[in-house]
């Protein structure tokens, strides 16, 4: 079982936004997927109320809903058989706290604005993440990801800049797109729209895909050459297009171990 918990104190970063479409992510791939919304705006549980068959099921924990007819334990309690567990949190996190959140954490995701506030506010986050979490480096445990970027802008260069210092991986740079909300509103996540229309942003995933699952992306690589069939011609201009539009392997590059 993992547990993906997406933090940072900064409200407004993106963390339900990637929380829900991570969750989305597993659960279309046929993973037993919950979901705990730890913030009392409730905004990732909306979503999940708002999800409908075809969409397959997420687990539902609302766990900043203080129950009195039931015990905590019976509130949190996490279906037997569960894959992925996937933690949205809340803004205003005292750093006290952290820890509650990223003990049995696989995985923390910090997601940061392109802003000099949120660039601040991030690295009060992972410094609290090391040395009040007590999360070490080697771990390999936390990573941030560059959300709502304009690339090729100042702030973004400065927020790169930044992050590589930090010495933490960057995991995926993520473009400002309208398809976040769309996903928002209609109770599903990018890899469940249509593909034609997500194309680019759905490429922005890879690297946080394969950060979260190295041993699958292992597992997926192509086989020997030798076994591989023979490729259909394709003309030339096509690869060219398809190579300089790849915004995965452009981000590669932004990966700091
Ligand atoms: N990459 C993105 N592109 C476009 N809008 C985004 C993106 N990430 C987040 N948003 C929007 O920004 C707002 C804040 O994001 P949200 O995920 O709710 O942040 P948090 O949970 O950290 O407060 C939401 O309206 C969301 O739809
Ligand atoms: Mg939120």
């Amino acid at each position: 079982m993992q547990r993906i918990v997406v933090l940072n104190p900064k409200g407004g970063s993106g963390k339900t936004t990637l929380a829900i479409n991570i969750a989305a992510y597993f659960a279309a791939r046929g993973d037993a997927t919950a979901l705990i919304d730890h913030d009392p705006q409730g905004s990732s549980t909306r979503w999940l109320k708002k999800r409908k068959p075809p969409q397959l099921a997420i687990h539902s924990i609302a766990a900043f809903e203080r129950d009195s007819r039931t015990t905590r334990a019976w509130q949190m309690r996490i279906p037997d058989g569960t894959q992925k567990i996937v933690v949205d949190t809340p803004a205003a996190l005292d750093a006290r706290t952290l820890p509650e959140f990223t003990r049995d954490a696989s995985k923390v995701i910090v997601p940061v604005l392109p802003s000099d506030i949120d660039i601040h506010a991030a690295s009060r986050c992972i410094a609290d993440l090391l040395l009040v979490a007590k999360i070490k480096r080697v771990e390999n445990r936390i990573g941030v990801i560059a959300n709502r970027v304009r690339k090729n802008t100042l702030m973004f260069q400065s927020l790169m800049r930044f992050l590589e210092k930090l010495e933490i991986p960057v995991i995926a740079t993520i473009r400002d797109s309208q398809n976040y909300v769309r996903a928002a509103e209609q109770g599903v996540g990018i890899h469940e729209m249509k593909s034609y229309l997500v194309k680019e942003d759905i490429g922005q995933w890879e690297t946080l895909l394969a950060w979260l699952e190295p041993e699958r992306v292992l597992m997926d690589q192509p086989p020997p050459l030798a076994e591989q069939p023979a490729p259909a011609a394709v003309p030339t201009a096509e690869i060219v297009a398809e190579t300089t539009a790849d915004p995965g392997a452009h981000d590669a590059k932004f990966i700091v171990s």
